[in-house]
């Protein structure tokens, strides 16, 4: 006889377990937050290379302006998921503005178009059959988080403006995400921290400062992945021969986009961004991190939207919050993993 806790599990035991931890139970049930457009930009090489990582479900997807406006990440986010064959991803329209910014000379004539209100130019292939859904986005973030207390990873890689809408409409959200990774900000006081739409300040932060300032402040653990790591991920022509060389439709995209430049451009590197806040939830061992404090300054002068980190509080930064900082990664082991998956199979639905 076997005791109680000897006994060999039943087949009605086996089968309740293999349902409740399937064998190909992902990871990281995330939220992809994203100023999206269809690739070679990488919010839309991001998404591609989460759709083939297994540790990543995908719950829904929220749009926000940035890169371009809001109704051209969306409208791309749904071709994209056409050409994959997920459309069973739903997607939701998030914030058409930053909360404070207003557009400027200086924004209409730099890079990205989070300003405009221009309609979205159809995709390659045309526009997505499916529709976002009718939900907005800060809804669904609000709703998932709640439902999923502990349980929901969102990863942004735009400006933040529908995460601080998020813990503005909902209190207690923060204390149920169970954690935020974020493309954003330029740390000074680590190597290469340098801004790339003012001499200081970074894209994302740049665009809505306000919103990340409270993402940052809101007591959510983050792990953030600044430019200072984005500048050690150079993507040259020769990793993209190798990409480009298998056949699927979603290479093809790729290869249909970015060949123009290439003929253009034929010695071009591009930085690699919003791929590294994919691979932080593949394998964080990729990654070297320090802890500081990261804070953003909302003045309106020189350094408006500028993170800076420190490893102790400094006067002005009263509030601010520690987190994981990214400053540097594992190449080689990064970018044969990312042409592994990338070069894949379109994968199969769930
Ligand atoms: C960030 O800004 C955007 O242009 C990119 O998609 C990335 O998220 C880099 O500063
Ligand atoms: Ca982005």
């Amino acid at each position: 006889m076997f005791a109680k806790s000897q006994r060999p599990i039943g087949l009605v035991t086996l089968i309740f377990f293999l349902f409740l931890y399937p064998a190909s139970a992902a990871d990281h049930k995330v939220i992809f937050d994203t100023d999206f457009v269809i690739p070679p930009q990488d919010d839309g090489l991001a998404l591609i290379f989460a759709l083939h990582s297994p540790e990543i479900e995908i719950l829904g997807i929220t749009t926000v302006a940035g890169n371009d406006s809001r109704e051209r990440a969306t409208s791309d986010v749904l071709r994209v998921l056409e050409i994959a064959n997920r459309e069973e991803i739903p997607v939701f329209n998030g914030a058409n503005m930053p909360l404070v910014h207003e557009k400027s000379d200086f924004a209409t004539t730099g890079h990205g178009k989070w300003w405009s209100d221009a309609p979205p130019p159809p995709p390659p292939g045309g526009f997505a059959k499916k529709q976002a859904e009718t939900t907005s986005a800060v809804d669904f973030i609000v709703k998932t988080v709640r439902e999923n207390p502990g349980e929901i990873t969102i990863l942004a890689i735009g400006p933040l403006t529908n995460i601080a809408m998020a813990i503005r409409q909902e209190p207690g959200f923060a204390e149920r995400v169970k954690q935020l990774v974020i493309m954003g900000g330029a740390i000074a006081r680590l190597p290469d921290g340098g801004g790339n739409v003012t001499p200081n300040a970074e894209f994302n932060f740049w665009v809505d400062p306000e919103a990340a300032k409270v993402v940052l402040r809101s007591g959510i653990p983050i792990i953030l992945s600044p430019l200072n790591v984005s500048r050690k991920a150079v993507f040259t022509k020769e990793w993209y021969e190798k990409l480009v060389q298998a056949d699927t439709p979603l290479t093809r995209l790729i290869k249909e986009r970015m060949e123009p430049y290439y003929e253009k451009y034929p010695d071009i590197n591009l930085l690699m961004y919003d791929q590294l806040a994919v691979a932080t939830l593949i394998d964080l061992t990729l990654f070297k991190m320090k802890e500081l404090y990261v804070d953003v300054d909302i003045n309106h002068g020189l350094n408006y939207g500028v993170s800076v980190g420190g490893e102790r509080l400094w006067p002005g930064a009263e509030g601010a919050q520690k987190m994981q900082v990214q400053y540097d990664l594992d190449w080689e082991r990064f970018i044969n993993l990312y042409i592994e998956r990338m070069t894949k199979p379109v994968p199969a639905r769930d």
